[in-house]
């Protein structure tokens, strides 16, 4: 089985650029910051993401499923509920990245990503792919861009949603969550050694797309 890593910080077009990439390809897609999300769902439902003893304690009680559509959507299925647009709201975000830092949740989630990527050709993407979950992938990319550019866009994707959020909290939710994701003990976000970097700061979605599929015809080229 072929593998594509796809790291970097949130708003940088990973998902964009890897289910395209993944459409394009024919290979599974596999949004990995989806499942951290249901996980932060389910915990907030039960009490407070900060609490590490509840969070490990519903660890056992989560049942996670994972449905690709015919529309290529990955669909998140919560002890059987559909919760996809569920996650997507912006306090999940928060709610998500906090679980993340748990080392009993990344342990807990490992082998589920692992077992998708033996099962199918995948393009993965979230923020420990290239360094900790598949690290013989065929190919890695580490997706960024400015934070001011990411901010722009989680607004204007929110507004969208009927979210009103402010571009500047929104700046300020994108900076912390950087901070929390980098500077974690356990898999922090970091660019893996044979990552290739694509600064989409400058490009638009067509063209980060393209920024993308030309590494990996390069790379899979090279092989
Ligand atoms: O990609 P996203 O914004 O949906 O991810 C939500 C959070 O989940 C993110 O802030 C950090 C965490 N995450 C992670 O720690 N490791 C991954 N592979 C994917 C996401």
């Amino acid at each position: 089985m072929r593998s594509i890593a796809i790291d970097g910080p949130s708003g940088a077009g990973k998902t964009t650029v890897a289910k395209a990439l993944a459409e394009r390809m024919g290979y599974h897609y596999v949004d990995t910051g989806a499942i951290y999300r249901t996980v932060g769902l389910y915990v907030s439902r039960r009490g407070s993401c900060d609490d590490v003893q509840l969070v490990e304690k519903c660890l056992p009680e989560i049942e996670i499923g994972l449905e690709h559509g015919e529309d290529g959507l990955q669909h998140m299925f919560l002890n059987g509920e559909d919760v996809t647009e569920a996650i997507r709201k912006n306090e999940v975000s928060a709610f998500a990245s906090t679980v993340s830092a748990i080392p009993a949740v990344r342990e807990y989630l490992l082998d589920m990503q692992r077992e998708l990527a033996r099962q199918h050709n995948v393009i993965m993407d979230g923020r420990d792919i290239g360094t900790v979950v598949l690290p013989n992938a065929n190919v890695k990319i580490y997706l960024t861009a400015s934070v001011e550019e990411r901010a722009k866009r989680r607004w204007k994707e929110l507004q969208e949603k009927g979210d009103n959020t402010p571009f500047e909290t929104v700046k300020e939710q994108i900076i912390q969550r950087d901070h929390a994701d980098m500077n974690r003990e356990i898999a922090p976000l970091r660019q893996a050694e044979d990552a290739v970097v694509v600064d989409t700061s400058d490009l638009n979605l067509e063209e980060s797309i393209e920024a993308a599929y030309q590494v990996v015809k390069e790379k899979m080229g090279q092989e």
